[in-house]
């Protein structure tokens, strides 16, 4: 019965409950030989090898993708990234009012150009995948053509991913701004009809921030959020990133308490809201989040690059009322398509306020976390019976110097703190979507569809 049986054979590592919330060693499991049984696009079990493999006499030998010196990890989930900005990565920063004005608003006005789109979307998911990144919560921009260039390449490579129209029409210029605010809702509703559960595809009502969008914007984007959050459709925009932005929100709308309550006043702060940065955030605000079971997105590489604050990983994890936290690249605000490489970032964001964060913890953030901050923790970011096979397999010995560090490394903690740390460009070997191996480090042709 079913498709044919696969198998992944190597150290494998996963996540099953929260490390902020349990003890440790509750929270994962690791198998030192390890396999995984996949069919259909599903992973139907997972164990040690020696107890997994006589229960699947009909899978052979080359029915397996055996992966020696490496260990075999849900793929990454990036919570919040602007696939439109790939073309201005690492541009100067100063502030984000700045740098929003001088390089991101002008770059994301070119997306009307549908074979822009399509070349950038096409980028945008080579890099993801060669980082081990299988699921992202993503932004397009205002147009229609944005959107549809990134589900068009997410569906050739089946990725489970989030995206929609951006909805913004004040405070940026005529070439990116929607030009008819109930025109521009009625354009996010015939892509959310397109693409909401089309195959792997999941629809994000977007308003950019508060700023740039009117309130009458604001009212109807929440409007039909409402509408169509029982099916499953998201919320995501920015919250709370840097001082400056908070100031311009409280000009705004004055009769606001915080800019939490502006998003709730306008039905937007619900399940499936997914919140980007949440670096000064109110113990109200907290509570709000917690209360209304939102996500939010620890997005380092861009908060240091925009220099916008420190995310406090304590205040959004208080056990009290605990929030749905993963990590975002945030590129082009973000420097770089690697998840492990934000962990290199947060863990120094915590430092500097007197806090760590520990590879159980780290690592969790990027897999299991990722998929709670998206209500997908029974979908994705597992390995275990009935998850979707999205699956990274990354390196243990990916360079030279590397490889001679580890020998005096035992755990598998232990290492994943070192790799994490040396902040290692290609670590991940191969990238597995929905049970199909789509990226292959070693291979000539090293994307399936690039
Ligand atoms: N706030 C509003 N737009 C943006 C954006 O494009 N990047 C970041 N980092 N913050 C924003
Ligand atoms: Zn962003």
């Amino acid at each position: 019965e079913g498709g044919r049986l696969t198998g992944l054979r190597g150290q494998i590592l996963t996540f099953k409950a929260d490390p902020f919330l349990n003890n440790e060693e509750k929270c994962y499991d690791y198998f030192n030989d390890g396999l995984v049984i996949i069919q259909d696009g599903h992973i139907v079990d997972v164990g040690n090898y020696p107890e997994i493999a006589p229960k699947y006499p009909q899978l052979g030998q080359g029915d397996i993708d055996t992966y020696e010196d490496s260990l075999i990890m849900p793929g990454f989930i990036d919570c919040h990234v602007h696939y439109v900005q790939s073309p201005m990565i690492g541009s100067f920063g100063d502030t984000l009012l700045n740098w929003l004005n001088q390089y991101t608003f002008p770059t994301e006005s070119k997306f009307k150009d549908k074979k822009f789109a399509d070349e950038v979307a096409r980028e945008f998911f080579k890099q993801l995948l060669e980082q081990g990144t299988t699921t992202a919560n993503v932004f397009a921009t205002t147009f229609e053509t944005s959107v549809d260039a990134f589900f068009e390449e997410s569906e050739r490579y089946d990725t489970r991913m989030i995206s929609g129209k951006v909805l913004q029409d004040r405070n940026l210029p005529d070439s990116l701004k929607d030009p008819d605010t109930d025109q521009s809702i009625v354009i996010a509703e015939k892509l959310l009809k397109k693409w909401h559960h089309r195959g792997r595809q999941l629809y994000a009502i977007i308003p950019r921030f508060a700023p740039t969008s009117t309130p009458r914007q604001l009212q109807l984007a929440g409007e039909l959020y409402q509408r169509y959050i029982d099916q499953g459709v998201y919320m995501h925009t920015h919250l709370d990133e840097v001082q400056s932005e908070i100031d311009w929100v409280t000009q705004l709308f004055p009769d606001q308490p915080n800019y939490t309550e502006v998003y709730r006043h306008f039905g937007l702060v619900d399940k499936r809201s997914i919140m980007a940065h949440c670096c000064i955030v109110r113990e109200e605000e907290w509570q709000t989040l917690h209360k209304c079971d939102c996500g939010v997105a620890h997005c380092p590489s861009s908060n240091l690059f925009l220099g916008d604050g420190e995310f406090k990983y304590w205040e959004a994890k208080e056990p009290s009322r605990p929030v749905r936290t993963g990590m975002g690249t945030d590129v082009g605000g973000g420097t770089n398509f690697s998840i492990p490489r934000q962990l290199n970032e947060a863990y120094k964001v915590a430092m500097l306020q007197m806090k760590n964060l520990d590879a159980v913890k780290s690592f969790y953030l990027a897999t299991r976390g990722g998929a709670e901050a998206l209500h997908l923790e029974n979908t994705i970011g597992s390995i275990a019976p009935g998850y979707e096979a999205d699956i990274a397999v990354l390196d243990l010995k990916p360079s030279e110097f590397a490889t001679w560090r580890l020998k005096f490394s035992n755990t598998i903690f232990e290492k994943l703190f070192v790799l994490m740390t040396l902040g290692l460009n290609n670590f991940n070997k191969a990238t597995y979507v929905a049970g199909r191996k789509v990226y292959d480090r070693n291979r000539d042709k090293k994307w399936m569809y690039a």
